[in-house]
């Protein structure tokens, strides 16, 4: 079988040489200037599981995947695919929504500017008094890049990282898991 070609930004988890012997000091986890550090290099360049494929059986199943100050919304399209938004508003960035459930459009709580499961604006307050024309079927959610695999959602806050399935390539290649099904019978 093929192997899949491996990005550069790829990390070998079993092979040592990538690893400098840095001594891992206390302050890794209470220093401010560290996770700054984490959250500009690593956290924000990294592909997140949001959940599962699973939840998302019927369009506008979502689920929300909150990763500190960010909130995630993936949400299932019509079509069949999935897009990912960030869960603020386009209007003053109020948060649309908690948790994960089903929607056909998300209606702000602080001016009511409707959004539609496809990040489109439905509605908005006197539409026709905005100096720039009706924003209404004009303006989007920020939409992020998602992609699924081994029936998990993913997403990235980095438009320039590696695909999915090439940032997983090594993993790819010795899990050889390419879906996770529910067992009957199981819960949870
Ligand atoms: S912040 Fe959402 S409608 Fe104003």
């Amino acid at each position: 079988m093929d192997q899949p070609a491996i990005h550069p930004l790829t990390i070998d988890g079993r092979d040592p040489a990538p690893l400098r012997g840095d001594p891992i000091s206390g302050d890794r986890y209470t220093s401010r200037d560290f996770m700054q550090q984490e959250w500009d290099h690593l956290w924000t360049r990294i592909w997140h599981v949001a959940g599962r494929t699973a939840e998302l059986e019927e369009p506008g199943d979502y689920v929300v995947h909150d990763f500190r100050h960010e909130s995630v919304i993936c949400i299932r399209q019509d079509d069949g695919g999935i897009k990912a938004f960030y869960n603020a508003c386009g209007h003053r960035g109020m948060r649309l929504t908690n948790g994960s459930a089903f929607a056909e459009a998300f209606t702000c709580p602080y001016h009511g500017w409707k959004w539609g499961k496809d990040g489109v604006l439905q509605y908005a307050q006197d539409p026709h008094d905005f100096p720039q024309g009706n924003p209404c079927g004009k303006l989007t959610l920020k939409e992020l890049r998602c992609a699924t695999w081994g029936g998990f959602v993913w997403y990235t806050m980095d438009d320039a990282a590696p695909d999915l399935l090439d940032y997983l390539a090594r993993c790819r290649s010795f899990t050889k898991i390419t879906r996770w099904t529910r067992a009957s019978g199981c819960s949870g």
